[in-house]
């Protein structure tokens, strides 16, 4: 199935998505960044991934970026979209247009701790356990139905690097199988707050 996928940053996730692509049945056509600097960019020039950066200065509104971000995904007419680390909101224009083809990864137990720096937030919650989601992505920011969880506990030692480095090593794994189910056409999603794995609502 083929998939374009967008990132920001470092593209760890991207790497996994990279390494596990034949066995996913997952042909990646094109990697997008909307930062230029994003190391991502490099794993997908290593192994030959076309790859593209979209400069958010470029454009006056998040709506007119979205436009080009939905007319250069179009080039390679990707049956998903692969969220890896990008860390942009998308306007709901995008999010209708590719409506129950959108995955996203969050690094934390959804629906706690949207948005931005979890690792510290869980911290400064002194929470016991935390971890990463993967969930469709719908209109309102993070909180399309989730997939798969998956958790670690905290440890008193922890602080939110230490977290963040474990939720990583997880994400590696749980993405990777998530995208599996979706090229199987095993998961679907059937409305904005209801996913299905294998016709039964997750
Ligand atoms: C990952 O932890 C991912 O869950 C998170 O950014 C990191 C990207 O790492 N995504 C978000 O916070 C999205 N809201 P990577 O670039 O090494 O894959």
């Amino acid at each position: 199935m083929k998939a374009v996928v967008l990132i920001s940053g470092n593209g760890s996730n991207l790497q996994s998505i990279i390494d596990n692509a034949d066995r996913i049945d997952l042909q990646i056509s094109c990697v997008i960044s909307n930062n230029k600097n994003a190391f991502g960019l490099k794993r997908a020039e290593s192994s030959q991934i076309r790859s593209c950066t979209i400069d958010p200065e470029k454009f006056n509104s998040k709506e007119s970026f979205d436009e080009e971000l939905i007319q250069k995904i179009n080039q390679f007419n990707p049956e998903l979209i692969i969220l890896a680390g990008y860390m942009r909101i998308l306007t709901p224009l995008f999010v209708s247009y590719y409506f129950g083809k959108i995955l996203n990864i969050h690094p934390s137990l959804l629906p706690k701790f949207p948005g931005l720096n979890t690792h510290q937030r869980v911290i400064d919650a002194s929470e016991k356990i935390h971890g990463v989601s993967v969930h469709f992505v719908t209109e309102e920011l993070d909180c399309g139905p989730v997939v798969k969880q998956e958790i670690i506990d905290v440890e008193s030692t922890d602080n939110a690097q230490s977290l963040a480095a474990k939720v990583l090593e997880i994400e590696h794994t749980i993405y990777p199988k998530v995208i599996h189910w979706y090229t199987q056409g095993r998961l679907k999603l059937t409305n904005n707050t209801n996913a299905k794995l294998d016709g039964k609502l997750i």
